[in-house]
Parts: C-alpha cells; sequence; structure tokens
C-alpha cells in the first residue's frame, strides 16, 4: 500500500509517497519552506499545495511537532501559539480534500524506526528521542507505541529538559560537543532511570553529528542514531495513516 507520508517542522513541511509494507519512498522527498508566522491556516495551505505537487489521493499520515490527542493539538512549546486546542486532522483534511491522520512527529519517527529503521522488529522497549528545537519522545514495547509522552518537557534542571539539552540549547549557548554531549548524557541518565529501555534512537539535527558526542555518553542501553535520517519522520506518519 502506498500512502503520502508529511513531516511538518519549524523550517520545512516534507512530504513523500511511502510503500508501507516495506518503507521505501515511491517518490522523491518534497520540501515547502514552511510559512512564517506558521498559522494554521497558512500551514494548512502549504500542506494543500504538498498534496498537490504529488498530485495525490488518498489517506495521508502527518507528523506534527506538539502533543496530539485525538487529532487536536494540545500544546505548542516550539510553534505558533495559535495552534492549541486546533483540530489539526479536521483542519488538514478539509483544506486538502483527503483523510488526514495526524501523529506527534516523535511519535511518527519511532514508528518509522522501529519498522524499517534503527529499531528494526526490535521486540524489547525502544526510546526514541529526537533532538532538535525540542526534544521530542517515543516509546515503544513489542512494536506497539505507548503514544504522547512528551519526554522533552519532563523537569529537568528546573525547566524543561528540552530547554537545557535541546540542539537549539546547544546553538543558543554556544556549547562545544563535547560539553553538550555531557549535558545530554545526564538526561539520557534519567531517562534511563524511569523507563530502562534497551535502546535509545536518537533522531533529529543532532544526530548526524553522533560522533562528536557519543564518547560522553555512559548509559547502559545501546544508544544509535537514527537511520532513516530525515525520512523518519515522513515514513512513520505514512504508516500510522496505513495502520488506521
Ligand atoms: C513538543 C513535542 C515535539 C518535540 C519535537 C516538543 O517541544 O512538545 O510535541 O515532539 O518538541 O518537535
Amino acid at each position: 500500500m502506498e500512502i503520502l507520508g508529511i513531516d511538518i517542522g519549524g523550517s520545512g513541511i516534507k512530504g513523500a509517497v511511502v510503500n508501507i509494507t516495506d518503507g521505501t519512498l515511491v517518490t522523491e522527498r518534497h520540501r515547502i519552506v514552511t510559512p512564517q508566522p506558521a498559522t494554521p491556516q497558512a500551514v494548512a495551505e502549504t500542506v494543500s499545495a504538498l498534496v498537490k505537487h504529488f498530485n495525490y489521493t488518498g489517506p495521508i499520515g502527518c507528523g506534527f511537532p506538539a502533543l496530539i490527542r485525538n487529532g487536536i493539538a494540545k500544546t505548542a512549546a516550539n510553534i505558533d501559539k495559535s495552534w492549541v486546542d486546533i483540530a489539526v486532522e479536521e483542519l488538514l483534511s478539509e483544506a486538502t480534500g483527503q483523510s488526514v491522520s495526524v501523529i506527534n512527529d516523535a511519535d511518527a519517527a519511532g514508528l518509522g524506526e522501529l519498522r524499517f529503521g534503527a529499531g528494526n522488529g526490535h521486540m524489547g522497549v525502544v526510546m526514541m528521542l529526537t533532538i532538535g528545537t525540542g526534544i521530542g519522545s517515543a516509546i515503544i514495547h513489542k512494536g506497539i507505541l505507548l503514544p504522547c509522552t512528551e519526554l522533552g518537557h519532563v523537569e529537568f534542571k528546573g525547566d524543561s529538559a528540552e530547554k537545557y539539552c535541546s540542539d537549539a540549547a546547544r546553538e543558543r549557548e554556544n556549547l562545544p560537543w563535547d560539553k553538550w554531549g555531557k549535558r545530554f548524557n545526564k538526561y539520557l541518565q534519567h531517562m534511563e532511570m524511569l523507563f530502562s529501555p534497551d535502546l535509545f534512537i536518537i533522531g533529529g539535527g543532532a544526530s548526524k553529528k553522533i560522533d562528536k558526542f557519543k564518547d560522553q555518553l555512559s548509559v547502559n542501553a545501546e544508544v544509535v542514531p537514527a537511520s532513516l535520517r530525515n525520512m523518519a519522520g515522513i515514513i512513520g506518519a505514512a504508516c500510522f495513516a496505513g495502520d488506521k
């Protein structure tokens, strides 16, 4: 089955048609710059343009960078505040004329990595962490996703953990990789203490630089970079729509 997967991010809205049986891309990935301000209306228009680019009709899976409950955005930590309480599924389905299923971006990436990437077929507890502007999380056990974990917002050093060790925090504070790696390690140790995952999969912008900080990591679980790179969210979102 082939499904259009979309990944909505702060700087780009990306999509590709995915064969959800084997996780391969049926089309090239296409990216459109996220409109600024990224209001619901403006983003809906961009998503609609992306769907038109692929000349696609059928179910669509879409990753979104906020807590999503029953298709509704409940938070807006790193996106336009006007998204809170917007029925994202409804908005995007109306804008595109297709049936759009919306899932948290990290949950989508976790699903993608588990089915076709670094966690392929893993039957234990897998924690995916996406390190970018914020920190996104997904927990998957025996192939089943526990959605909406939002572990970038556990309180850490008196604030949301993502304020302390996201990639944006590294850039903002101009931290060298080893120093940032030590911070991230503290966060990973905290996650390990709480959830004892067998495997951590690190995605998002920082995952490409894992060689620069992996020596700072001292958790017991294995830590691997996402292998689907920036396609994990698109592939996982398409799978999510296919599962429905
Ligand atoms: C949001 C999450 C999202 C993550 C990565 C966090 O600030 O709360 O929902 O998954 O950023 O985009």
